[in-house]
């Protein structure tokens, strides 16, 4: 891979330079993503493919922080000791993959200022899944099981993305992903197993929260603008409909282990194409949300936009902080 350096300029254009360099750099960079290497923030890159990383990163990490509402929800109300104890150390992690990921999409020359005045305008995405309310106790489980489920589905192959800060990134939170989907599983399998309203009360948060789960992995592969040269660039790895399907033939053994019905008549096991087939997923409901309609798009951002001016003096006084302690580091070198 290209370093950045006086002659070969900033990302994007080459100062100074012939567009025989930029052509040659261009090639340079292909090649070196098709042999599997890793781009490194001080490596040349083309500026659509920071772009979009910055894209897909940046809706990324605003999901891990919204995603922390729906759950908290239920962290004053978690039935014991245990269950708080596991609901609050979850919620801090998806804090956590959210400033892993903001701080990763910084070395890509941007801040994270930038990136939430952007979420909070409503310029950048995040997950359709967040807008959904979690109207029991059992969809703490089924966010669980299902949403990080899916999440893991879709993000372990992330971690062989080509952007060598995203993919380490992504490690550490597939590992704690894991714990999470494991936590819905066992929170969905003590009420599927225990008396006859918390069954109830468990398959019908599998009922509300299996579509939108579905629709988590993006558009179908035709309608998806981004796919063809995020797999060509090795950022993207599978497509949304392989990912989708691979999270379906998962899903489906799991749910009968959990003695819990997915709420889709037409899903079997198809012999020939050796996947369950399933249902034709809302695709109206999925683009509706996106527009902004989804039954809790308004009280999320809201709810964000808040908590962000209310921790305005935190991040003044770490920035106070820093400052002083920069000051007094330089006195001591001085
Ligand atoms: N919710 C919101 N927007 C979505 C979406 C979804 N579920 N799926 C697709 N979109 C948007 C895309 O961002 C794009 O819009 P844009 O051009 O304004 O950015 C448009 O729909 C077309 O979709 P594409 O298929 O062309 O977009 P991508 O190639 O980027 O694929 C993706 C979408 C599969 C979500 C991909 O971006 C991806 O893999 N992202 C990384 C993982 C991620 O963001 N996960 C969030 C899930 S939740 C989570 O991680 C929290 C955990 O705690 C559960």
């Amino acid at each position: 891979m290209v370093a950045v350096t006086p002659e070969t300029g900033t990302s994007g254009g080459v100062d100074g330079g012939s567009a025989d360099l930029g052509a040659q750099l261009r090639a340079d960079f292909d090649a070196a993503v098709a042999a599997e290497e890793r781009v490194e923030p001080r490596d040349w890159m083309p500026e659509e493919y920071r772009a979009s990383l910055v894209r897909q990163m940046a809706q990324h990490a605003h999901s891990e922080i919204i995603g922390m509402q729906p759950e908290a929800n239920w962290i004053t109300r978690a039935p014991s000791l245990r269950r708080k104890a596991i609901l609050m150390a979850k919620v801090q992690d998806e804090a956590g993959h959210g400033l892993y990921l903001y701080s990763a999409a910084e070395t890509l020359g941007t801040s994270r200022d930038e990136l939430l005045d952007k979420l909070h305008s409503g310029k950048q995405k995040y997950s359709s899944i967040f807008n959904y309310p979690t109207l029991t106790w059992a969809d703490v489980g089924a966010i669980g099981w299902l949403v990080d489920g899916a999440a893991i589905t879709n993000q372990v192959p992330i971690c062989r993305c080509s952007y060598g800060p995203y993919a380490r990134a992504m490690v550490r939170i597939c590992k704690e992903e894991s714990f999470h989907q494991r936590q819905g599983y066992e929170l969905l399998l003590a009420l599927s197993q225990g008396t006859e309203a918390q069954h109830a009360m468990a398959q019908d948060a599998v009922n509300r929260w299996w579509w939108p789960s579905l629709m988590m992995f993006g558009p179908p592969d035709d309608e998806s603008v981004h796919s063809a040269q995020a797999m060509a660039w090795r950022i993207k790895r599978h497509s949304n409909d392989e990912l989708r399907q691979r999270f379906v033939d998962i899903a489906v053994p799991q749910a009968e282990s959990l003695g819990l019905t997915l709420p889709d008549p037409d899903i079997r096991w198809n012999e020939e194409r050796g996947h369950h087939d399933f249902g034709a997923i809302d695709w109206a409901e999925f683009w509706d949300v996106l527009k902004g309609n989804g039954p809790c798009n308004e009280q999320r951002i809201n709810q964000r936009r808040k908590a962000h001016e209310e921790g305005a003096w935190v991040r003044e006084a770490a920035t106070a902080y820093a400052r002083k302690h920069t000051g007094t580091g330089r006195e001591v070198q001085a």
